[in-house]
């Protein structure tokens, strides 16, 4: 089978050389580009501390994704750039995944129209970590029965946004469970309280209170080595679909 070229978007940062670690060791995919605003020219291979590999981090994505005949992008990049960046690999009929928190409903609507105009597919997935996956599903679960809860979400203090998009996610899911998405906008239904702390990676706990009882569904990504796991079963789905989704699909 030919091994699927991957283009890393936001190689240098820290989810992005972990992913471009993970990529060098796949059997399904090669590691064909990294993009970033930063140590741009240098060799990919000594910015995540592999060795040489003979990819120079690029700036222009452009080029990269018609000059390395790239098949598949993934984008560990900003809030403030991912959109732009997704729209590009799309306008190019590239299927990307995007890791990268913080995009609003509305821009997700925009990179979904652009996927289906262009016939491709984008992902979006806040959080890779299967264990978080589980601990949203069974806090749905949980809320049928109890539905005082409020949401803990920590991570380390670099974390552009806030609350964090798992966080986000858990609520909606909860408040759908509950046939509430129409009260999604009132904040003190299900609180979020964000921490930033130096030491953390990323963590959430789920807390639900009842007459002399508590419940706590609560998630820890170690290190990030947690996410590529999730980011190996993401990359099987994305292109068995055209348009956008939002979350890994477990089944
Ligand atoms: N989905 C998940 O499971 C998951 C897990 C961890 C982190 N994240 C998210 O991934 C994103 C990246 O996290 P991080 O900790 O690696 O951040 P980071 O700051 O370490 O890395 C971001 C990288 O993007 C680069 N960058 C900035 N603008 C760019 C552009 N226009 N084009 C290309 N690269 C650009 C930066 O130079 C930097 O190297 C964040 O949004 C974070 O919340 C998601």
């Amino acid at each position: 089978m030919n091994r699927k070229k991957v283009a890393v978007i936001g190689c240098a940062g820290k989810m992005g050389q972990t992913l471009c670690r993970y990529l060098l060791s796949h059997d399904d995919y090669t590691l064909a580009a990294g993009i970033d605003v930063t140590r741009v020219g240098d060799d990919l291979g000594e910015v995540i501390g592999f060795g040489s590999t003979n990819i120079k981090v690029a700036s222009n994505l452009q080029a990269v994704l018609t000059e390395a005949h790239i098949d598949i992008a993934i984008d560990f990049s900003t809030p403030a750039t991912v959109v732009n960046n997704a729209a590009i690999c799309l306008q190019n009929r590239i299927p990307v995944l995007i890791g990268t928190t913080g995009i609003s409903s509305e821009d997700a609507t925009k990179l979904e129209n652009l996927a289906i105009k262009m016939q491709t597919s984008v992902l979006i997935v806040p959080n890779f970590a299967i264990g978080a996956i589980l601990m949203m599903e069974f806090a749905r679960k949980a809320v049928k029965y109890m539905q005082n809860v409020e949401i803990i979400e920590m991570h380390h203090p670099q974390k552009l946004d806030k609350p964090s998009g798992t966080a986000i996610k858990t609520r909606l899911g909860m408040l759908d469970e509950l046939n509430q998405l129409n009260r999604a906008s009132t904040e003190d239904n299900i609180p979020i309280h964000s921490v930033r702390l130096p030491g953390l990676v990323a963590h959430q706990s789920v807390i639900f209170g009842d007459i002399g009882q508590t419940l706590t569904i609560r998630h820890d990504s170690l290190n990030r080595e947690s996410f590529m796991p999730g980011i190996g079963l993401a990359l099987k789905q994305l292109t068995t679909f055209t348009g956008l989704r939002i979350g890994l699909e477990l089944d």
